[in-house]
């Protein structure tokens, strides 16, 4: 596919794994996102740029060409996967667009926007009905691109909590004793997890396929031990049969190691801003909200590379569930200083997901503010279907992959 973008010649084509590896690190190195004078902060992304889409089945990356002279300007990724809708809603497909990037001195000439169309036209033509996309609020450029140039509409506000894995949690990292945090067979989570599914309004429908992808560590149950689990490690059962067991409060959740995928790493730079961008798109949000709790480190062990655990598919019921929920965090925080070189513990929520009240929100703790963008391509902009007007506000599950 050729596209003619202003006065610049520019193919948009499929990345080539033989030949494209470095032009896209070099493209990548250059891409600056932000930073503080005298710090960057880069990943690698360990020889393989589609290491984060290749965990969904159908995905593809676009690279941006100038025709005069065969340099790579930009890129963008783009990957395939079924939604549900909870609440008696349909299952839909779904292309999500990620990892957009074009080089700083090619901004502002419609490339961004001709890969976006790009990346839509493979995602139609991979038989999704809708396109999303997740970025940063402050992300103007990005914003304005998807809304005022490609008509997405806003889907959901959400927050991504960012921790640094070190002391400062000291005082209080263990789990009460009267306490209990259980690890399932993996047949138990997923069948739990399908039964508590149907109350999201959104998730992914192949829970199986993350629940067993290597970089998942396991799913725990949290609840008081005075009150116990009947029949909680019970290999088979039917659907549903362990939700009839219940205590009164519980909590679920599951935990995925990014340190074995790729890792960053903070560098003195003498030059003003340098930020090599990520593999992912989740990466290039919190990067500036991990200056917070890292620009004050000094020591040698802070500047190895490093990677982070991500808390997800946190469900909790109950009258009790604010004495669970931190006892999940601080055993995700144990954890994670266990697993080598993790330096950083992350969990996204909704907006108006209650559990975010129960996140503890110490002096370390950083907040990002993530916005969800959907639209449904093929059809008229002002024709708003169900899901476009859905807006959910709390209740979503977060997919790992996506970080
Ligand atoms: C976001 C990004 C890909 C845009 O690429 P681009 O090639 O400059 O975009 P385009 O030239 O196609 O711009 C299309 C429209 O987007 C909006 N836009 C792009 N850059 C903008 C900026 N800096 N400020 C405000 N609006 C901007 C404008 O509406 C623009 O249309 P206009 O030029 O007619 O006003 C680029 O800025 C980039 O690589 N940023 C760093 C990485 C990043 O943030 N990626 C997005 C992650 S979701």
């Amino acid at each position: 596919m050729v596209d003619n973008i202003h006065e610049n010649k520019v193919l948009i084509r499929e990345f080539n794994e033989e030949t494209d590896i470095e032009a896209v690190e070099k493209l990548e190195k250059n891409c600056e996102i932000g930073y503080k004078k005298g710090i960057s902060i880069f990943t690698s992304m360990m020889g393989d740029p589609l290491c984060r889409i290749r965990l969904y089945p159908v995905h593809v990356m676009l690279v941006a060409q100038l025709l005069e002279n065969g340099e790579l300007v930009g890129a963008v990724r783009g990957c395939i996967k079924r939604v549900g809708t909870g609440f008696g809603g349909t299952d839909v497909t779904m292309g999500c667009i990620l990892g957009l990037r074009v080089s700083p001195r090619h901004r502002r000439m419609g490339i961004g926007l001709g890969l976006v169309k790009s990346a839509e036209e493979w995602i139609e033509r991979n038989g999704a009905q809708y396109a999303f996309l997740a970025t940063e609020e402050n992300n103007v450029a990005s914003t304005n691109l998807f809304t005022l140039k490609c008509n997405y509409v806003k889907f959901s506000s959400l927050v991504i909590y960012v921790q640094p894995v070190n002391d400062h949690l000291a005082e209080e990292v263990d789990v009460p004793r009267d306490i209990k945090i259980e690890k399932l067979h993996i047949e138990q989570a997923i069948s739990l997890y399908k039964s508590c599914l149907k109350q999201r309004e959104i998730y992914p429908t192949d829970i199986e396929a993350i629940l067993k992808e290597k970089l998942s560590m396991g799913t725990w149950v949290c609840f008081f031990s005075e009150e116990g689990w009947v029949g909680l490690q019970k290999k088979e059962e039917k659907e549903g049969e362990i939700m009839g067991t219940a205590p009164s409060s519980w909590a679920i959740f599951s935990i995925w190691n990014t340190s074995e995928a790729y890792k960053l790493q903070i560098r003195r730079s003498n030059l003003l801003k340098i930020c090599h961008a990520s593999v992912s798109h989740a990466m290039e949000r919190i990067l500036p909200c991990l200056k917070l709790p890292f620009m004050s480190m000094s020591t040698e062990s802070h500047k190895k590379p490093f990677g982070f655990l991500f808390l997800y598919g946190i469900h909790g019921e109950g009258e009790r569930i604010g004495e669970l929920m931190k006892a999940v965090w601080r055993f995700a925080s144990r954890m994670a200083e266990n697993v080598k070189d993790c330096s950083v513990m992350m969990t996204e929520l909704g907006g108006s997901d209650p559990l975010r009240a129960h996140v503890p929100q110490g002096s370390s703790m950083s907040c990002i503010n993530d916005l969800w963008y959907l639209k449904r391509l093929n059809a008229p902009v002002s024709d708003e279907d169900e899901l476009t007007a859905m807006r959910p506000v709390g209740n979503v599950f977060v997919d790992p992959r996506d970080f």
